[in-house]
């Protein structure tokens, strides 16, 4: 966002990553990470909006994630949400997300610097990797909260027993996360434009950077002073706006970042 255009590296093909970038990096008093379903994708998660793959290219959003499509017929949408719970069970944490955990450790308790990663994903793979300062923007699908009471708890056993599952109040539960229409968390909104204004280096990585409010905040690190870096195979909107693009996926280009911005261990 800084330079008329980005700097283009490929990891992938052996190009060096700039200098300039893990000196940013190394400089960072605070940074903040974007992450979208590309991140998860090597998980063998699908995404929402690439072709042939993306969730939204099979499915219709507006019979399964909305309010409405709650109210009309909670057994359809209950059951499509156990279903990817199920799935996401099944995965694992990958090198994207274990680079993301070591970047922030590296930040936070070697160096005493701040890191926040922002995550518009509901798989809770991030933690599972070790991330610590985690913000779930869009909720968790391990959170079911009751319709009658408005409780929350989490529910890990799959499947549920019946659809839709009921709480022990005996209200419907929906799962925690946020659905097309609906208002993001305050306090995980506050926390991330608190973190985007003051943050030093901002990725967006695995995102379309299309579903707002979460992809405003590029733009609000960038108006605070940031300096941008996306990840991502495919271009996005704000591709030829960052500062750096780097074209490749997550957990390749993360790994080989993250080992060049550490110094080696060991010495
Ligand atoms: N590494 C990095 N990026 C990848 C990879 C990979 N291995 N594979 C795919 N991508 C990129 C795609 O090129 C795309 O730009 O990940 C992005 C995924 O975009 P979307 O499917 O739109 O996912 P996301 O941006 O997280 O969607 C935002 O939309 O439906 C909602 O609530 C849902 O949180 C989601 C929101």
């Amino acid at each position: 966002m800084g330079h008329l255009k980005p700097r283009y590296t490929c990891p992938l093909m052996g190009i060096q990553l700039d200098p300039e970038l893990v000196d940013a990096i190394r400089a960072a008093e605070s940074v903040v990470v974007m992450t979208g379903a590309g991140i998860s994708a090597e998980s063998g998660i699908p995404t929402f909006r690439d072709e042939l793959t993306g969730m939204w290219e099979n499915y219709d959003p507006e019979q399964l994630a909305t309010p409405q499509a709650f109210e009309r017929d909670p057994e359809t949408v209950s059951r499509w949400y156990d279903q990817r719970r199920a799935n996401i069970a099944k995965c694992e944490p990958n090198a994207g997300h274990q680079a993301l955990a070591t970047l922030e450790r590296w930040q936070t308790k070697d160096r005493g610097r701040r890191f926040t990663l922002l995550t518009q994903n509901i798989d809770g793979l991030h933690r599972r990797a070790g991330s610590a300062n985690v913000v779930e923007l869009h909720g968790t699908i391990w959170r079911w909260r009751c319709t009658k009471t408005g409780r929350e708890r989490e529910y890990r056993h799959i499947p549920f027993p019946s659809y839709p599952p009921l709480s022990e109040d005996g209200g419907l539960l929906r799962p925690a996360v946020v659905w097309f229409g609906e208002m993001l968390p305050e306090r995980e909104m506050m926390t991330a434009q608190r973190e985007c204004e003051s943050c030093d280096v901002y990725f967006s990585i695995g995102t379309s950077t299309q579903v707002f409010p979460a992809a405003g905040l590029i733009q609000l690190a960038h108006a605070s002073g940031a300096r941008t870096v996306e990840v991502n195979p495919e271009t996005t909107p704000v591709s030829n706006l960052v500062d750096w693009s780097l074209r490749g996926p997550a957990g390749t280009v993360l790994p080989g970042l993250v080992e060049r911005v550490m110094p080696p261990t060991g010495t």
